[in-house]
């Protein structure tokens, strides 16, 4: 097949992590005879570098015309430290992630048992852990409304104040929770869905829809949880959840605290579907800008994100195994990265690592 894939090499790291999956990727093309062309965009803080918007409209159209989109990851501190600056590297991601419509975020929280110990977490606590998050990823609170204002402060003098709003329409949660429930069709048939129903208006639409759409899959097992309890479940019995369904910032942060299970961020990958193709593939972690340029961070998470892309965006499910067989083979075989490593094995930096997956695809 003859497929046109855009990198986002993005900010920090990232330039560094999409290059070794792009080369996994060209591996995968040689041996299954595919022809993968790679167009290169900007986005995030080099983009406001270079034309001073975070997603210039060339990146946009060149993604939207493509096969699939790999990114790395978006951000850098020297747009942190001034709260109220105008353009940030992460308006570009959440306008990629609404122009390009993706919706929903699969966030598979996967331990490969070789890295049992590199969790914090007990091994008979996440030794059977399989799960998936749907992450709702076009709307909620990082889409709301949000703004300023000065309101009457305690003595009466007026203070400044900042406000986001969590915002859901009911068919945008119908869709997403309809996609978690698709997917737990193929694998244990058990979803979760997480909100905060007990205090939150939006909360409460987003339960009720829920609901209404497990009618629809009466061979799937539903449940629907508070987001502190779930927060608590998901290292205290990861391994009772199947697919779990949540909003836009649940989804961020409850992943973020999955990806212990797995023992790293640097091992989690994701893709964004929408209703069309094509998808974004990205990891979950961010642009680690004080690792830059060092060749030490892990590359896996996005080399798995590509394995996503060829599944999801190109239906090249056998080349998909294959890279993640190849990730499965290169822990094996002793080779770890800092972030995961451990006594007694290899330890190799983000170059090696990508030419070690790279060998072993078969
Ligand atoms: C993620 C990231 C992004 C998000 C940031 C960089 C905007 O944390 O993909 O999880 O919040 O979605
Ligand atoms: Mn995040």
């Amino acid at each position: 097949m003859k497929a046109k894939i855009v990198t986002l090499p993005g900010d920090g790291i990232s330039p560094e992590i999409v290059a070794e999956a792009v080369k996994v990727m060209n591996r995968v093309a040689e041996i299954y005879g595919h022809t993968f062309d790679y167009e290169e965009a900007l986005i995030g803080g080099v983009a406001i570098d270079e034309t001073g918007n975070p997603l210039p409209d060339e990146t946009v159209e060149k993604c939207l015309t493509s096969d699939g989109v790999l990114l790395g990851a978006v951000g850098h501190p020297k747009f942190d430290n001034d709260p109220r600056a105008k353009v940030r590297p992460e308006q570009g991601l959440l306008g990629l992630r609404k122009a390009m419509g993706v919706f929903a975020n699969l966030r598979p929280v996967k331990l490969y048992p070789q890295l049992l110990f590199a969790s914090t977490i007990k091994p008979e606590v996440i030794e059977k852990v399989d799960l998936l998050f749907v992450r709702e990823l076009t709307g909620g609170i990082y889409f709301g409304e949000h703004g300023r204002k000065m309101v009457d402060g305690p003595d009466g003098q007026p203070v400044e104040a900042a406000y986001d709003t969590m915002f859901y329409s009911k068919p945008e949660i119908e869709r997403v929770v309809r996609v978690a429930f698709e997917l737990a069709r193929k694998r244990r048939k058990k979803v979760t869905s997480v909100e905060k129903a007990n205090v939150l208006e939006s909360s409460r639409l987003w339960r009720e829809t829920a609901l209404e759409v497990a009618e629809e899959y009466p061979d799937v097992e539903f449940d629907a949880m508070f987001v502190d309890i779930a927060a608590m479940r998901l290292v205290r019995y990861p391994e009772v959840f199947d697919v779990i369904v949540t909003g836009n910032m649940c989804g961020d942060i409850l992943t973020d605290e999955a990806s212990m299970i797995a023992g790293s961020m640097g091992m989690l990958p994701s893709g964004a579907i929408g209703a069309t193709r094509p998808g974004l593939f990205e990891p979950i972690h961010g642009s680690a800008p004080k690792y830059t340029g060092m060749n030490v961070v892990n590359p896996l998470a996005t080399i798995l994100s590509a394995a996503m892309l060829l599944r999801y965006s190109l239906d090249l499910d056998a080349e998909a195994d294959a890279i993640e067989a190849a990730v499965q083979k290169v822990l094996e075989d002793g080779f770890r990265t800092r972030d995961i490593m451990e006594e007694g094995l290899a330890q190799v930096g983000t170059r090696e690592m990508g030419d070690l997956v790279a060998e072993r695809i078969a």
